[in-house]
């Protein structure tokens, strides 16, 4: 039997169930659209968005300007620091989101955000930023608490694409969560613990990806925040170093790093792709294999799903949350703690 097919190798060293949360992406996921859906922006004009967050948390914010960029009226900014730009203002919608409320950086930018007068949401399941936005009377958006907050992305990312739609009355939102939402529970089906490895792709990958480098690239420029989603998760659940970038931006630097032949043999590359893709991407990645990955211990690709913007790129993050999980679980590691980042944040906090 393949060990990922074991129920014990789960009891043994998945004792908090991150794989389960993986699975509940899709139910989690129609909580939070439900969430935005209640939510009221507060009064505008609007001219820019700008999402404040890090980690697991911030990662939404990229996910949103992916999503909304071909036809989103306002610029979409993700500030993943402890300053804000200099053009946050009364008008800038700010959304901030952090699921524990007590992550120094989110509670500095909001801060700054909102002396700088710009209107706010939060989103989080307490700690200081829920009792920094009853003080300002800003909207909350409760998350439930007891996840890891990287698990609980539905919760930190949907509320505030539900929230938008207002701004994007051509689009139909609504429809896009529930092709999406669709999608997700269709993948979930295929790709969950009880499925064998043997019809299993998720399980197939993450053992192509034991013992190598993995490489996560993005077909396209709209598909990086998913391929910078995959490395945080590989490095948070997997515990293991990952590289991404993006086509065709890798074309002008990184593939210049494939010419170091030893270490190309121990990276395994992931193309994550679109179902349809512009010929001039086809050719673009069909040439920088034969340039640039000849070398590599292996490529491999994951196509996304759906017919909107938003079941892709959820499409392609669900399966990248269940690659992290096998893989920590063949390298013999509990996916759920993250002793690093807990003991960097204990350190800082003196
Ligand atoms: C842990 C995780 C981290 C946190 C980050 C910020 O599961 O994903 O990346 O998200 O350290 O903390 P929060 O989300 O509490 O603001």
């Amino acid at each position: 039997m393949h060990p990922l097919d074991d129920p014990q190798i789960y009891r043994r060293l998945d004792p908090q169930g991150m794989i389960d949360l993986v699975a509940r992406f899709p139910a989690m996921g129609t909580e939070a659209w439900e969430a935005g859906l209640r939510l009221q922006l507060p009064p505008g004009p609007h001219t820019t968005v700008v999402i404040l967050g890090m980690g697991g948390s911030g990662v939404g914010g990229d996910l949103l300007a992916a999503l909304l960029r071909p036809a989103f009226p306002l610029p979409v900014v993700v500030v993943k620091d402890s300053r804000v730009p200099g053009f946050v203002g009364p008008q800038t919608l700010v959304f901030a989101c952090s699921y524990s409320g007590d992550t120094e950086e989110t509670i500095s930018a909001y801060t700054a955000a909102r002396q700088a007068g710009a209107p706010a949401i939060v989103i989080t399941s307490g700690g200081t930023l829920e009792g920094l936005a009853a003080a300002h009377g800003d909207a909350v958006v409760p998350v439930p608490r007891g996840i890891p907050p990287r698990a609980a992305l539905p919760y930190l990312f949907l509320p505030m694409v539900g929230a938008l739609r207002y701004l994007l009355p051509r689009a139909d939102l609504p429809g896009e969560w529930a092709e999406a939402h669709a999608v997700l529970e269709e993948l979930a089906g295929e790709l969950g613990r009880d499925v064998p490895t043997d019809r299993n792709p998720a399980k197939q990958l993450a053992q192509r990806l034991v013992g190598h480098l993995p490489a996560v690239y993005a077909a396209t420029s709209d598909l990086g925040a998913v391929a910078y989603r995959w490395k945080s998760q590989l490095g948070e659940n997997g515990k293991v170093l990952a590289l991404w970038h993006a086509f065709s931006e890798l074309n002008h630097n990184e593939t210049v790093g494939w010419e170091d032949q030893t270490l190309a043999g121990r990276v395994a590359v992931v193309l994550l792709r679109e179902p349809e893709e512009e010929p001039e991407v086809t050719r673009r990645i069909a040439a920088t294999r034969e340039v640039s990955f000849r070398a590599a211990a292996s490529v491999s690709e994951v196509t996304a799903r759906g017919r909107g913007r938003l079941a892709r790129l959820l499409s392609l993050v669900l399966f990248g949350d269940f690659v992290s999980v096998y893989l920590a679980l063949l390298r013999g590691v509990d996916p759920t703690p993250v002793p690093p980042i807990d003991a960097i944040k204990r350190r800082l906090r003196g």
